[in-house]
């Protein structure tokens, strides 16, 4: 399968079983939510597909395009596809927007091939502006310095960008709704609705309020409880949670 697959996966993390066998498939050009309440995992496994070294598998399968990726490093990880928007992106002072980002990308082509000298900075300053502009992000903000002193929205159009220029094959995004106000939800929305039409990127998007799917809509919605994905359904789904809270689906689950 093109895409993402995890297969019978759990983690402990401090003797604590935090995924309990959890399957899910996120294929190329589709948007999949996760929901779940707070401290269900959802992080857990954000992290644990990144590769996270406190977070490693007890079992199961990480697949991206068929390959086992368990055994990589982040950063071969991200080399290999996949990209995730951090829910608390840290700051970097002393490294600009424009540096970080082009060396990110640098780093990426250099390992795809080690003779590639970079891209000259000319190129770079037009691709920058180019994607700045369609995240309607001033350019003045290329030369401050990595999320310092920059507002949740900011921080998180930044994470957008950096998706931009990197072009992941998959985008994990945990809850990158937090601290945005609707205009800014509305901008970093639109920024992945693009990526996924002219990339067909795939997108594991991990919330627990239903606004963000208004924007961003989901071919499936899952949801996650106590580690184990309990639910699957479409965009509706995120609707009835959103009305009814989850405690409906542990009664449910509990009189099965
Ligand atoms: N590094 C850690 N140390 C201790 N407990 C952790 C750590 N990471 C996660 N947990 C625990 O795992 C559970 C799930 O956390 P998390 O994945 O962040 O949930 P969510 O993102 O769904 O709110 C919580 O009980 C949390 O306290
Ligand atoms: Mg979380």
């Amino acid at each position: 399968m093109t895409g993402l697959e995890i297969k019978n996966l759990s983690v402990t993390v401090h003797e604590k079983k935090i995924i309990d066998h959890l399957s899910i498939k996120v294929p190329k050009g589709e948007i999949h939510a996760i929901m779940g309440p707070n401290g269900t995992g959802k992080s857990t496994l954000s992290y644990t597909i990144m590769g996270h070294p406190a977070y490693q598998p007890d079992e199961g399968d990480i697949l991206l395009n068929d390959q086992r990726i368990n055994d990589l490093p982040p950063d071969a990880r991200s080399q290999a596809g996949l990209f995730l928007a951090l829910q608390y992106p840290v700051a970097i002072p002393g490294v600009t927007v424009a540096n970080f980002l082009r060396t990110a990308l640098n780093t990426r082509r250099k390992k795809a091939n080690p003779n590639d000298r970079g891209i000259p900075v000319p190129a770079f300053r037009k691709l920058l502006k180019e994607k700045m502009n369609l995240l309607k992000m001033d350019p003045a903000f290329a030369g401050r310095y990595l999320n310092d002193g920059f507002s949740g929205g900011e921080k998180k159009r930044t994470e957008v960008l950096q998706m931009a220029i990197l072009e992941p094959e998959i985008a994990i995004l945990d809850e990158i709704d937090s601290g945005l106000d609707i205009d800014a939800l509305r901008v970093v929305a639109e920024g992945v609705n693009m990526l996924v039409e002219q990339n067909q990127m795939g997108v594991l998007i991990i919330t627990h309020y239903q606004r963000l799917l208004d924007y961003i809509k989901p071919d499936a919605v899952h949801i996650l409880m106590d580690g184990k994905i309990v639910r699957t359904g479409d965009f509706t789904l995120a609707t009835e949670l959103e009305e009814r809270g989850y405690d409906w689906i542990r009664q449910e689950m509990a009189a099965a």
